[in-house]
């Protein structure tokens, strides 16, 4: 129970708020501010988008003061936020944001080592299915490296996605972004857009859609756990 409790933490903070919610919130901010309507991957990219700002509008009351969160998990509001920074700080696009790769990183990738891993097994027939309709969108659009190298528009967005986070002068700081702000080939786009459609829609959906089945009985997976982890455990 202790452990789970750990995991609710970093579930939470990380695998759902922080890197799907709060993350992609400023991908469309930066997406809004630099591509216009007509850009096709403004285009590809606004359904996505869909309903993000007013949900994270509604997260307020559950992360405010004496909110939700503090009332539900151990962290309360502020460790949430603690986490989270510390989760921006490390998180990267092409590691963490990029499926096999993140799978190959956490040792998941294996079918040997771990032939049931279902996430994995279904996630990555959708990742895969997400790239290879991105790539035949963006060659389309773009049918050499060169156009996209001179659209203005994407190259503004990717700058602004890995400045540093700045407050009112924009910058979201996102690591490992492919091109890391200047977008040469269309196989750095196709990865970029990958990523952000692909944590907008299956990874928010795989965090977020089981939570009632996986915290609705505490002992299960418990947010709030009072006293102290046992520290005279007898091994058996
Ligand atoms: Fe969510």
């Amino acid at each position: 129970m202790w452990y789970n409790n750990a995991d609710a933490a970093y579930h939470q903070a990380i695998t759902h708020l922080g890197m799907t919610h709060m993350l992609m919130e400023g991908v469309t901010l930066a997406t809004h501010r630099n591509l216009s309507l007509s850009h096709p991957i403004f285009k590809l990219l606004a359904p996505h988008f869909l309903y993000l700002i007013a949900i994270n509008t509604g997260w307020e009351l559950l992360v405010s003061d004496g909110g939700w969160v503090d009332k539900t998990m151990n962290f309360g509001n502020k460790g949430l936020f603690a986490l989270i920074s510390k989760g921006l700080n490390t998180w990267r696009m092409d590691l963490e944001g990029t499926l096999p790769n993140d799978l190959k990183g956490r040792g998941l990738d294996d079918l040997n080592v771990l032939p049931c891993y279902h996430f994995r097994n279904d996630a990555i027939l959708l990742y895969e299915v997400i790239n290879k309709y991105i790539k035949s969108y963006v060659i389309l659009y773009y049918p050499t490296d060169n156009l996209l190298q001179k659209d203005t528009e994407i190259q503004k967005w990717a700058a602004e996605l890995v400045k540093e986070r700045n407050g009112s002068e924009g910058g979201f700081g996102i690591l490992g972004v492919p091109g890391n702000g200047q977008i040469q080939t269309r196989q750095q786009l196709e990865q970029i857009v990958t990523c952000i459609v692909y944590t907008c829609s299956v990874s928010h959906a795989s965090t977020n859609f089981p939570q009632y089945e996986e915290y609705a009985f505490p002992p299960n997976y418990p947010g709030l756990l009072r006293g102290r982890p046992p520290s005279d455990a007898v091994c058996c």
